[in-house]
């Protein structure tokens, strides 16, 4: 297994992982525009050479605190990989790289039926911070609010 810096190369394979795994739909131009981005993180996990997940988002200004933060926009596993580790090595690398940025906490949304994913953050110490009515559409749900301080 390895985490790296995304390519334009795994793309295609980011694509696929993203569509079997029903999160919102990124196109090649999005995830080029994503990489070359100052303030995004995105990363891909290798098992040989097949992309087996990936996961990318931005540092921000916290308006509250007035401190870094980083939102994560989405994490996804390939289903032959999960429960393998790729999601924890994925999420352990961008703790580190946003520890190097001084990063109070990471933020994300997730669908509150997606009780796979919130017990995979819990793992990671984030806790549900609110509930935002109708956040997503297709099926429409409310969304969790969640939070890690790091
Ligand atoms: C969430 C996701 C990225 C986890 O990736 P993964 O590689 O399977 O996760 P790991 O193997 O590193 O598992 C780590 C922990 O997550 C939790 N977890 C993972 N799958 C789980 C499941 N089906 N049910 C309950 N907990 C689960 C467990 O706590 C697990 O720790 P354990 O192995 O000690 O029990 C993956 O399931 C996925 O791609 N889901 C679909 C996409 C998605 O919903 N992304 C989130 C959008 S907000």
């Amino acid at each position: 297994m390895l985490i790296r810096n995304s390519f334009v190369k795994d793309i295609d394979q980011i694509i696929k992982i993203g569509s079997e795994t029903d999160l919102s739909i990124w196109t090649t131009d999005d995830y080029k525009n994503e990489f070359i981005r100052s303030d995004a993180v995105c990363f891909t996990a290798l098992d040989d050479d097949i992309v087996a997940g990936f996961l990318h988002g931005r540092f921000g200004i916290s308006a509250a605190s007035g401190k870094n933060i980083f939102e994560l926009h989405n994490i996804a596993v390939k289903k032959q990989f999960w429960n393998k580790g790729f999601g924890s090595a994925l999420l352990t690398e961008l703790i580190a790289e946003c520890c190097k940025y001084d990063t109070l906490s990471i933020i994300l949304n997730v669908r509150i039926s997606n009780d796979q994913a919130i017990a995979f953050y819990k793992k990671y110490a984030f806790t549900e911070v609110s509930r935002v009515k109708d956040l997503y559409s297709n099926p429409a749900e409310d969304g969790f609010l969640m939070s890690c301080r790091l």
